[in-house]
């Protein structure tokens, strides 16, 4: 049995769309079920991600971007993940601590350990127990979200604006940062490979669907 998975890949892996048809999977075979997100996944967290995604590039250093995102997660799992483990509710989250390694630590170069002390503190010591990696070359996964951007179709509904506005600022960053993010994210997939699972996100949404499927049907059958 799992109660807690994450999503995690580079931007334009398709981590939302898996994680909502994933719930609709779960909700379908009649398990409690929620999906949030990181950043924004609270009323403060819909603030600080509004504020992550449009301040300039050069406006932000890396520590105070650090402390945002943790301050995000902080306040997430003690208004939301938290409580929703308490009701035995299954949560589905897309990103958790493993952005911050993958963005802050190998894309950044902030310290790997240090960052795990924090997102210990943030996260309460909260680690999913089943983790999907999509992965995808960072070409394909920025140039999704420029079709995204042209077609009008990438809004922050959950915000109820649209604070994307175009390419935000990750979208402007260099292709190489990305690329650091995209082996860090497969490193870590390395390093801990009972909890992360590899997807190739080039699939097709329903296949990546499929994969996904049949990983946490195994799961659940596992005894708790
Ligand atoms: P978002 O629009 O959620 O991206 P996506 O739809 O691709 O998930 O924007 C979140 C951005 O925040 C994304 O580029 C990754 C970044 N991020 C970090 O840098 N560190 C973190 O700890 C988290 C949770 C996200």
């Amino acid at each position: 049995m799992v109660r807690f998975i994450s999503f995690e890949g580079g931007d334009g892996s398709g981590k939302t769309t898996q994680v909502k048809l994933l719930e609709r999977y779960l909700v379908s075979k009649g398990m409690a079920c929620c999906s949030t997100r990181e950043p924004g996944g609270t009323m403060l967290g819909r603030m600080l991600r509004k504020a992550l995604l449009e301040v300039g590039k050069k406006e932000i250093s890396s520590p105070a971007e650090l402390f945002l995102y943790l301050a995000d997660r902080a306040q997430h799992v003690q208004e939301v993940i938290s409580p929703a483990f308490q009701q035995r509710t299954i949560v589905l989250c897309d990103r958790f601590s493993d952005s911050t390694l993958a963005y802050q630590g190998f894309g950044r170069g902030i310290d790997l350990n240090l960052l795990r002390r924090l997102n210990r503190l943030a996260s309460c010591d909260i680690v999913p127990e089943l983790t999907f990696l999509l992965d995808c070359p960072v070409e394909v996964g920025l140039s999704r979200i420029r079709k995204q951007v042209a077609a009008g179709r990438l809004s922050d509904a959950s915000a109820g604006a649209n604070t994307r506005k175009g390419q935000d600022r990750f979208e402007r960053e260099e292709v190489e940062f990305h690329e650091r993010v995209r082996q860090g994210f497969l490193e870590l997939a390395r390093s801990e490979p009972d909890r992360v699972c590899v997807v190739d996100a080039l699939e097709s949404i329903g296949q990546v669907h499929e994969r996904i499927r049949k990983v946490v049907d195994a799961k659940m059958k596992e005894i708790p």
